[in-house]
């Protein structure tokens, strides 16, 4: 970090504190308020941390007010219509675009580390065949530290390489497995003739009765799903991997932390419960109703896909997920689909609504990802799988800029206790 050029002035009471002021290369200068609890006993307070810095990082950045998004300061327009997945993934974790013979290595590694150690099998079969995938990912992922104890030492930095090498080149391998249980066929094995995507699809879809070939349009849009989920800073899931491993957890505890608060509809689970809810709002005619809700400051509901913590104008992986749909949609001639004209109706009713534009409400990423992915004929439950296994690069990116950093430490939030003082233990007989 560079030194503060700038300083901020806290007065409390009669006494004032310099707390200096740090410039990013974009975004918002930030305050060090590291030093504050030892020079003037207080805390600050700030419930979702938003406006907390948690660290420094130079992997993306976002500005919410633009609809930006930038993986090692590239757009994500240009990487999602330029690139493909594995590209992208050696740029979030080496810093730069690779040659042509470092990526030509980087594949050849990945798809060397595909396959799952075979006593896996077992545990998968361990589950109930109801078991939601997410539930059967934590599970597995959080079991890899079973299996692969040759890279487990966070200390040892080629440890850390092929630990990272493995979670990126099995968790197809894991999610597709997770969804071939829970409907009850038996697991295809990765082939290596294949690229990423195409390689996920044939392990959900085919099966050892007949051939299946990979539609390269349908592969692309599963690349470009990969490709938008792959980062997005400080998010929940993150900040959950970070703290994690803040504590020396080795990364398959770390990450399968991760895949766990990815779960949660407000997060990474939103794509599964979108989809629900417009199979749940089922014709056009029925919008308005779940709209008042949505409106209704008494009433729990929220409009699954729409709204972000951070974009405040629109969604940049939305508009290209947007642009997938259709080609995915025309291709596989389903435009006109009754959920298709739900979501249109509601994307265009919501976004004229008053409520909406003066809350900033906008369709995001999860929005559209889940008409492609149930269009392609995934279940909605292996929406939020495909994007942990997306996100799975970020955030060992995130965790590997983490160990490396001499600033690490372990996280420990502080708290504003608005509990009992301390007071005696009464005996059970006089309560
Ligand atoms: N429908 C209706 N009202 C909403 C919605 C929504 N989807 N989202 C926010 N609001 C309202 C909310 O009620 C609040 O109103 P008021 O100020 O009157 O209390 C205001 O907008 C601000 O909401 P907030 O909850 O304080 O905002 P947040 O930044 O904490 O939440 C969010 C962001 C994404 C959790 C939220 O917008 C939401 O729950 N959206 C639906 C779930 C969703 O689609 N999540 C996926 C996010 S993108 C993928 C990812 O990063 O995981």
């Amino acid at each position: 970090m560079t030194d503060a050029k700038k300083s901020a002035t806290l007065t409390i009471g009669d006494q004032s504190y310099a707390l200096p002021i740090f410039s990013p290369t974009a975004g918002p200068d930030v305050i060090d308020i590291r030093k504050l609890y030892g020079e003037a006993g207080v805390f600050t307070y700030d419930p979702g941390f938003t406006s907390t810095a948690s660290c420094d990082s130079t992997i993306t950045f976002i500005d919410g007010g633009k609809g930006e998004l930038l993986h090692r300061g590239y757009p994500i327009d240009q990487l999602a219509s330029k690139s493909h997945y594995l590209e992208i993934c050696y740029l979030l974790l080496y810093g730069e675009l690779p040659t042509a013979a470092a990526l030509e290595d980087f594949e050849l590694t990945i798809t060397r580390h595909t396959m799952l150690h075979e006593q896996m099998v077992n545990f998968f079969r361990g589950f109930r065949r109801d078991a939601h995938p997410m539930a059967i990912m934590v599970g597995v992922v959080g079991a890899m530290s079973a299996f692969y104890h040759d890279s487990t030492d966070i200390a040892d930095p080629q440890q850390r390489e092929i630990a990272s090498h493995r979670l990126i080149a099995k968790m197809p391998t894991i999610a597709a497995w997770a969804y071939k249980y829970s409907i009850g066929q038996p697991f295809v094995y990765p082939r290596n003739d294949l690229d990423y995507a195409a390689n996920f699809l044939h392990m959900c879809f085919a099966v050892p009765a007949e051939e299946y070939h990979v539609d390269p349009i349908l592969s692309r849009a599963m690349d470009r799903i990969f490709i938008l989920h792959a980062d997005h800073e400080q998010n929940a899931s993150t900040s959950t991997v970070r703290l994690a491993s803040s504590s020396g957890a080795n990364p398959f505890a770390c990450i399968a932390a991760g895949i766990a608060c990815l779960w949660g509809p407000a997060h990474g689970g939103a794509n599964q419960a979108c989809l629900e809810m417009l199979k749940e709002i089922g014709t056009v005619d029925r919008i308005p109703e779940f709209i008042a809700r949505a409106k209704d400051k008494d009433d729990p509901f929220r409009l699954m896909g729409f709204g972000h913590r951070v974009y405040k104008n629109f969604d940049p992986r939305a508009t290209v997920m947007k642009q997938s749909a259709d080609e995915v949609l025309d291709l596989l001639g389903i435009e006109n689909n009754p959920l298709l004209q739900v979501a249109k109706e509601l994307e265009r009713i919501a976004l004229e609504d008053e409520y909406f534009a003066e809350k900033k409400l906008f369709p995001n990423v999860d929005f559209y990802s889940g008409i492609i992915l149930e269009a392609m004929g995934f279940t909605t439950s292996m929406f939020t799988p495909i994007f942990a296994l997306s996100r799975t690069v970020g955030w060992i990116s995130q965790w590997k800029e983490m160990i490396a950093d001499p600033q690490n430490k372990i996280g420990r939030p502080r708290q504003l206790y608005l509990g009992e003082t301390a007071r005696d233990y009464v005996d059970i007989e006089n309560r």
